[in-house]
């Protein structure tokens, strides 16, 4: 996926070390997705009861919600080695074969982006999530040969933004299937109250709930403010975060106080404009000049939500609260102060 805005949950190097002080570690620290976790909880006690790996699992849903937090602590939960890789590290069917083969029992295997692995890669998996065997064949035409390799029991998670995208054989194969919903912002708070206590800032009841009603519904948006609020409490003196520096830092970064971006603000301008005439995916992707997936993964989940978008088998319109709020000289238009403060 491209490069997006600021408010992109998509991960960057920073993200990347954040990461390693303020990802849960256990379903206990990990907040909200109570269906999910409760699922997961009975799934691997049962497991651990029955003395053998879990079901494979399937995560799905926007990015930054916890996908990869969820796989690291199935594994943690299990006393299992943890592997990682992603669908399209995985080139070739020797990639999978070598990485299968090297499971010990028990172990965890998170393929990233899974819809993305090569069909013939994928092919593969089946019957190694099955009865945990491949087949490799040797030799072309009419002289191959085939060798089975048997595997250790292992499990397979897997996490995908487009669910839709596997193919069903593949899918149905994955026993636990959960899918992430945007968070509410309770949980955001949450979240964001563990992460100024790690992170070692003042964070004040009130901010910690503008920042959370900002952050698209997004653990790793959430996250990010609030780091970049930490600097400019730093810059500013004080040292805490009070509403008053958090909504002028969200201003600085160009969120509004809906947590809408330039880039939302622009596709509700071009749905606004379009009228009752719904927008092809293709079309608002060039208009706005963002990929389709993008706008499809990391966007519109949030504006759908906060009722601006609407997805119909024509294309994508603007809802009457969109109309109501970005026609015209709506305030909606406005654009918050930037770059002032710096
Ligand atoms: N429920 C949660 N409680 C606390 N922190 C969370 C929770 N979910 C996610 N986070 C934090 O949000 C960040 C992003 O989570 P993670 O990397 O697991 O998302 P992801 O769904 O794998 O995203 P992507 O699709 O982009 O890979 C992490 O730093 C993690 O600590
Ligand atoms: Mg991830």
């Amino acid at each position: 996926m491209a490069k997006t805005g600021f408010t992109s949950p998509e991960r960057t190097d920073e993200d990347r070390q954040a990461d390693q002080v303020l990802r849960p570690r256990t379903l206990d620290e990990f907040v909200g997705q109570p269906r999910t976790v409760k699922n997961l909880r009975y799934a691997l006690v049962a497991a651990r009861e029955r003395r053998e790996p879990p079901d494979h699992v399937l995560f799905s849903g926007p990015p930054g919600l916890g996908k990869t937090t969820l796989a690291q602590i199935v594994a943690r939960e299990m006393g299992a080695n943890f592997h990682a890789t992603s669908g399209p590290a995985l080139e070739r069917s020797g990639d999978l074969v070598g990485i299968l083969t090297k499971l010990g029992e028990g172990d965890v295997l998170f393929i990233d982006e899974i819809h993305r692995l090569h069909p013939a890669v994928e092919e593969y998996l089946y019957s190694a999530m099955e009865d945990y065997v491949v087949d490799i064949v040797l030799d072309q035409g009419p002289g191959a040969r085939s060798i089975r390799l048997t595997l250790k029991p292992f499990t397979l998670v897997g996490a995908t933004t487009r669910e839709g995208l596997l193919s069903p054989p593949f899918r149905d194969r994955f026993l636990i299937r959960e899918r992430l919903d945007l968070y509410p912002k309770g949980d955001l708070v949450k979240i964001l109250v563990r992460a100024a206590g790690l992170l070692k800032v003042g964070l004040a009841p009130d901010a910690a709930d503008h920042v959370a009603a900002c952050s698209r519904g997004t653990p790793r948006v959430a996250q990010r403010f609030l780091r970049r609020l930490r600097d400019v409490a730093q810059v500013e003196g004080g040292g805490e975060i009070t509403l008053d520096l958090g909504k002028h830092g969200l201003d600085m970064l160009g969120v509004d106080a809906r947590g809408l971006e330039e880039m939302d603000r622009r596709i509700i301008r071009a749905l606004v404009e379009s009228g009752a005439a719904p927008l092809g995916l293709k079309t608002l992707a060039v208009r706005v000049g963002e990929p389709e997936d993008t706008l499809e993964d990391v966007y519109e989940p949030y504006l759908i939500q906060l009722g601006y978008l609407q997805r119909t088998p024509r294309g994508r319109l603007a809802t009457e609260k969109a109309m109501r709020e970005f026609g015209g000289d709506g305030a909606g238009t406005r654009k918050p102060k930037t770059g002032t403060l710096f």
